[in-house]
């Protein structure tokens, strides 16, 4: 048994894609909705989205990030021993997201399910890996956030169909003699399901209720600005660390005004936030492991820092991950 976990690799994947806002604006137009990209790019920071063509699901994207985080990790994939997928957009009722994404990975045997807690879904999953290395249940896992929104999008609502896009990004989780997350803080509050949601299912062979997104973006955005200040100071009081102690703070990528208000609240200046909703948009639980996986790349966040990682969603929920890369 070991007492820590650590992330070894990251990766992530876009589909090809990519509309920038006046390309949504103008396809929307065609529909008689109205939108701009001053708008999109005034009330919330995105440029630029990714869409996932017809038939491409969340596991194809999972898959693809899966590979590029076991090739940073120097692993193959027969070296995994747990999958979890964060995911709103699995693409069946069952088998999950995460047996799919095994089956292509060319493996199986170790344990593979998914994690519903929508845009904080990352942070839970990687919470729930940590727990199962740490209990030695698990020694090398991969932690992966994959989305297609864009099939939950109700594209005559301008109010969030301009929000959100698709992608995929994973970590690989292993067990180490030497402490890489160091701690975490998950919650949920039910009583808020109403202000964000998709409120349809299955039944009897036909879709019940409605099966596309809606959001009152105000209630979400005044939720979030308080939740995520205190899931990152209770967080930082689990380890025994400041708020200077912080390099970088990867938060989900849903408004550049959230993004800003935490920051100012963690006495952080905007240039140790990493920022990718310019890009990618709201890609909900594949947000954070994207981000992170840009970061990485770019070389901006190198190993050894401190980054503090954090979600909100629907459900409510909201949470946040405390590391050493
Ligand atoms: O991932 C889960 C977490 N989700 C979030 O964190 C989302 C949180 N919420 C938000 O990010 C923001 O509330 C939004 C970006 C969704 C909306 O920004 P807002 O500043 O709260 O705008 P608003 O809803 O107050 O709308 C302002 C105006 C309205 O017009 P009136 O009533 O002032 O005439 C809207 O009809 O903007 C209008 N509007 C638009 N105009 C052009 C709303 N959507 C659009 C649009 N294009 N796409």
């Amino acid at each position: 048994m070991s007492p820590y976990s650590r992330i070894t690799g990251t990766g992530s994947y876009l589909p090809p894609r990519r509309l920038s806002n006046a390309e949504l604006a103008a396809e929307l137009a065609t529909q008689g909705v109205e939108t701009s990209d001053d708008w999109i790019v005034e009330r919330t920071g995105i440029r630029a989205r990714h869409f996932a063509d017809p038939g491409v699901c969340s596991s194809d994207l999972g898959a693809q990030a899966a590979r590029n985080a076991l090739q940073a990790a120097g692993l193959e994939a027969r070296d995994i021993d747990l999958i979890i997928v964060a995911t709103s957009t699995p693409d069946m009722v069952f088998p999950s997201a995460a047996c799919i994404l095994q089956s292509k990975l060319g493996i199986g045997g170790c344990a593979a399910f998914d994690v519903q807690a929508v845009c904080s879904g990352f942070v839970y999953a990687l919470t729930i890996a940590d727990a199962l290395i740490k209990t030695g249940s698990a020694t090398k896992a991969l932690v992966i956030g994959a989305e297609v929104f864009s099939r939950i999008l109700d594209f005559s609502d301008r109010t969030t169909c301009v929000l959100f896009g698709d992608g995929a990004g994973a970590v690989v989780l292993e067990a180490s003699q030497t402490p890489g997350i160091l701690a975490s803080d998950l919650h949920a509050d039910g009583k808020h399901v109403g202000i964000l949601c998709v409120p349809g299912t299955v039944s009897g062979g036909k879709v019940l209720g409605d099966p596309l997104l809606k959001m009152d973006g105000q209630a979400v955005f005044k939720l979030a600005v308080g939740v995520l200040e205190d899931a990152a100071r209770a967080t930082l009081a689990k380890a025994g660390l400041q708020e200077s102690d912080i390099d970088w703070l990867v938060p989900h990528q849903a408004n550049i005004r959230i993004m800003q208000s935490t920051a100012k609240k963690l006495k952080m200046s905007m240039d140790k936030v990493i920022v990718t909703v310019d890009q990618h948009g709201n890609t909900s639980a594949a947000s954070i492991p994207l981000a992170l996986d840009v970061a990485v790349r770019s070389g901006k966040v190198k190993k050894g820092e401190t980054l503090l990682l954090e979600g909100v969603g629907g459900g409510f929920t909201w949470g946040a991950v405390l590391l050493n890369l």
